[in-house]
């Protein structure tokens, strides 16, 4: 079974609470969710490995550290995750981005694919798959199924906001995949939105409505 990890820093959760607020505009709302996926980033990457390496400074030589291990992938489900992309890419300049095109029919709330382009090197990296909204939790698990089936081994979920109907849904489909967010919430509506949530999350991002 796959662990939840709940990013509890005061930021992160001051941010997230002007990102719910419906008064918040297109243009905030996008600063505010590009700073919480940079703090995310910070959290997510704690368990990464290290080399000790020597380096020489002005005074002395002396054992220091470098990132070891594989290299890093992101990938955004789109449209909505394009907008945490920046934000990691502050602290992961490196990372190669990949895109899974995805949306929710609005009847059936299931996923349907319309875009995938991936690093080439895709066994070679660890992936984030990146998504403000883990709802029913069909887009999270058809995206991820997509990169497995191209041969990606290793990947973490990062979101900002899930339901427990999608957490439960991930954990069952993608035991091997830790999922990382800033707030478990209560529920889902009939509509398949996150109660209390903050609506949807590609149209505040991209001014459409
Ligand atoms: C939203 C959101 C997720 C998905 C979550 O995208 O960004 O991708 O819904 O719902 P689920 O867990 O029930 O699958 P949407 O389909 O609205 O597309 P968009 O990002 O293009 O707006
Ligand atoms: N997608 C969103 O953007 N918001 C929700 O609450 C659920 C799915």
């Amino acid at each position: 079974m796959s662990k939840v990890y709940v990013f509890d820093h005061p930021l992160i959760q001051h941010k997230l609470t002007y990102i719910r607020n419906k008064e918040t505009g297109t243009k905030e709302f996008r600063e505010l969710v590009d700073e919480v996926a940079a703090l995310m980033a910070y959290e997510i990457t704690r368990d990464m490995p290290l080399q000790e390496v020597e380096v020489e400074t002005p005074v002395a030589k002396c054992k220091s550290y470098l990132l070891a291990g594989k290299k890093i992938g992101l990938v955004p489900i789109l449209r909505a995750g394009l907008g945490m992309v920046d934000g990691i890419l502050k602290l992961i300049p490196a990372a190669k981005v990949g895109h899974v095109g995805l949306y929710r029919d609005p009847d059936t709330l299931e996923p349907v694919e319309y875009y995938v382009k991936l690093p080439s090197d895709i066994e070679e990296r660890d992936f984030i798959v990146i998504d403000p909204m883990l709802a029913t939790g069909g887009s999270a698990v058809a995206a991820i199924h997509s990169l497995k089936k191209r041969g990606a081994s290793n990947m973490k979920l990062m979101c900002l906001i899930a339901a427990p109907e999608g957490i439960e849904r991930v954990q069952e489909e993608h035991p091997d995949v830790d999922i990382y967010v800033a707030s478990v919430d209560e529920k889902l509506n009939e509509k398949g939105y996150i109660v209390p949530g903050l609506g949807d999350a590609g149209d505040r991002l991209f001014g459409t409505k």
